[in-house]
């Protein structure tokens, strides 16, 4: 069966790896990549996929509700595998405004849009939210995260991602939206921005620096995930 789906930030890390994913594992469905290209995405991420013929790339801003209703109107997708987030906690906590605009009123946009193109029949339709574990807050020595743990975020990142978190799970109940919501733990591996922990320790040993600390953009980085 024929398929067309926005991945939202396919441009960043994990999106690049999903957006490779889906066009390679299914060359039926159309895989549309919806990013604007911020310092974290880069195209060069989907070198190898960029030419095949059910991949396509738009550039645009979560934030532009008119520009999002270009690419539904286009597209007519039927699904929406949402990643397109400001992700990086000490950026936010510098800057924690940029991360409202983006993790919630963006994903309240594409919310609204999907609403708006799917209401009258939502059969075979998904939006799927990819979220982050740190809603929940900080994990004891032991023990786990469950979809029953209470919400209890501590950075500004953490906080706009439960806002959307808890706005997606809205739009179910409110207008019984198609909906699933995952919070995965950190992620590493290739393509991973060398802003965070994992590429930041391995390129400082790389490059024998003493200091776990570098600036890009000017902003201190101290290695979060
Ligand atoms: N990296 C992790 O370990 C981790 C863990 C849990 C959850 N997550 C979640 O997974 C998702 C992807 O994370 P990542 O690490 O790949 O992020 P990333 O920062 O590498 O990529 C984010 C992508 O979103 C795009 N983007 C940002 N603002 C946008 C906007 N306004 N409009 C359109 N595109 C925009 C960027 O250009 C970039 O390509 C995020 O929602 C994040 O919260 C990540």
């Amino acid at each position: 069966m024929s398929k067309t789906i926005i991945i939202t930030g396919g441009a960043g890390f994990i999106g690049s790896h999903v957006v490779r994913l889906f066009v390679s594992k299914y060359p039926e469905y159309k895989i549309i990549n919806l990013d604007v290209l911020t310092y974290a995405g880069n195209l060069e991420n989907l070198r190898d996929i960029e030419n095949a013929p059910n991949y396509l790339f738009e550039k645009v801003n979560i934030l532009n509700s008119d520009a999002l209703e270009n690419v539904f109107q286009e597209y007519k997708p039927d699904s929406i595998i949402h990643l397109a987030a400001e992700s990086h906690v000490d950026r936010s906590i510098l800057s924690p405004l940029d991360f409202v605009y983006t993790n919630v009123v963006g994903t309240v946009n594409l919310l609204n849009t999907s609403k708006k193109f799917w209401e009258k029949d939502y059969s075979g339709k998904l939006f799927y939210h990819v979220s982050t574990d740190e809603v929940y807050g900080a994990l004891g020595e032991t023990g786990f995260f469950t979809e029953e743990t209470s919400y209890d975020p501590h950075s500004p990142y953490s906080a706009s991602k439960a806002s959307s978190d808890h706005f997606v799970r809205a739009y179910y109940d409110t207008y019984r939206m198609p909906v699933v919501v995952s919070n995965c733990s950190n992620n590493y591996g290739p393509n991973h921005f060398p802003e965070k922990l994992i590429p930041l320790f391995i390129n400082n040993v790389i490059n024998k620096n003493h200091f776990l600390f570098m600036a890009m953009d000017s902003i201190p980085v101290t290695g979060f995930l």
